[in-house]
């Protein structure tokens, strides 16, 4: 027998994207608690394995959907097969909003969102991640990611019932659109479409181009209809996505960092046998170690399928036009000092020898 685990919360799913079940599961958390904790204490008890649904947005052949393939495949060799995680691609089970929610709930144990999305979860300080050129490099942002500021980060889910497990890698966004992107002032006017978060609006807002929040599993539709003029995104993304298709112009910007933090529900994680968690950390870490060194790689190949479609022209900026794109984003670093905190935004500048004033 399969025994479901849903953190503190159990009921029969009514469908991958209800916002309905998510917002009952909300209701009903507060007064079922309690018994479901004792359900899944019992549960665990029978011996029958341990269900993992770990959700996310993007394609299995993703640095991200790779990576959750791999843990799902650890965690089952390192608990002797007493843990089957069970991984919902391409947001095939929930969209970005609803997948937070349904963490929370426990109608799934285990997501690895962007870093960029935990605003509307009111930790804010994750938006660090999303200032404009704030990393020269995947090795700038690994001295967040795997130091202090990463650690405490992380901590600060625990009060939303949130555990952060690890950071794992993607690489950095590109703009794509369907005219040339070259300069600051070529996004003038444009409509973008970006993740939900406040830092990405004012990045677009300082160089007079319309941000548009909306769901990754929403971007291909925006795109072909018009909805939105241009997107940014690590190539995997871009190409995994079939964005080639919809977009004449991909500029190689490397303008911002994308990467995920693996996160789980605290009361599910808490209540494991120490046994099975010892096992599971494991897993998440070789699973990060995994996704990591494959990210830019998988970059870099799906780079080439764009190239060899014929549909997107590819143009790689120069220095000093990246140069010119930075000075330009610049203010939106300031501007955000009031919601990610100056302190920490300074803690990040001082980490990774960044200089406002040298642009
Ligand atoms: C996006 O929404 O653009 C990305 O965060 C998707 C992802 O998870 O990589």
């Amino acid at each position: 027998m399969e025994i479901q685990h849903r953190g503190f919360f159990t009921t029969p799913s009514v469908g991958g994207r209800s916002k309905f079940g998510v917002a009952c599961a909300w209701m009903a958390c507060a007064f079922t608690a309690s018994v479901a904790m004792f359900c899944g204490t019992s549960a665990m008890a029978q011996g029958g394995p341990i269900v993992i649904k770990f959700s996310h947005v993007v394609t299995a052949n993703t640095p991200k959907g790779l990576a959750a393939e791999y843990f799902a495949k650890r965690a089952a060799e390192l608990t002797g097969g007493r843990v089957k995680v069970q991984v919902f691609p391409n947001s095939s089970l929930y969209k970005d909003k609803e997948e937070m929610e349904a963490l929370q709930v426990g109608e799934v144990q285990m997501l690895a969102p962007s870093l960029a999305k935990f605003g509307p979860l009111g930790v804010k300080e994750f938006e660090v991640f999303d200032l404009p050129y704030i990393f020269d490099g995947q090795n700038e942002a690994r001295l967040i990611t795997n130091g202090r500021v990463g650690k405490e980060l992380l901590s600060k889910l625990e009060p939303r019932g949130i555990k952060g497990l690890a950071f794992w890698e993607n690489g950095f966004k590109q703009f794509s659109a369907n005219t040339p992107i070259r300069s600051a002032a070529d996004m003038r006017g444009k409509k973008f479409r970006i993740q939900s978060s406040r830092v990405l609006e004012e990045q677009m807002r300082v160089v007079g181009a319309l941000p548009l929040p909306m769901a990754f599993s929403e971007v291909y539709q925006a795109l072909l209809t018009g909805v939105v003029d241009g997107q940014e995104n690590p190539i995997s993304n871009f190409y995994t996505q079939k964005m080639h298709e919809v977009q004449k112009h991909l500029t190689i910007s490397d303008h911002g960092y994308l990467g995920y933090a693996v996160i789980t529900n605290k009361k599910f994680w808490d209540g494991l046998p120490t046994e099975v968690r010892g096992q599971l950390e494991v897993a998440v870490k070789d699973a990060t170690h995994y996704a990591n060194s494959i990210a830019a790689q998988k970059n870099e190949d799906d780079l080439k399928g764009v190239i060899a479609s014929g549909r997107t022209q590819v143009y790689r900026m120069t220095l000093a036009e990246k140069k010119a794109m930075k000075k330009a984003f610049l203010p939106a670093h300031a501007n955000m000092e009031g919601r990610i905190g100056k302190d920490l935004i300074q803690r990040v500048y001082r980490e990774t020898n960044f200089d406002p004033r040298r642009f």
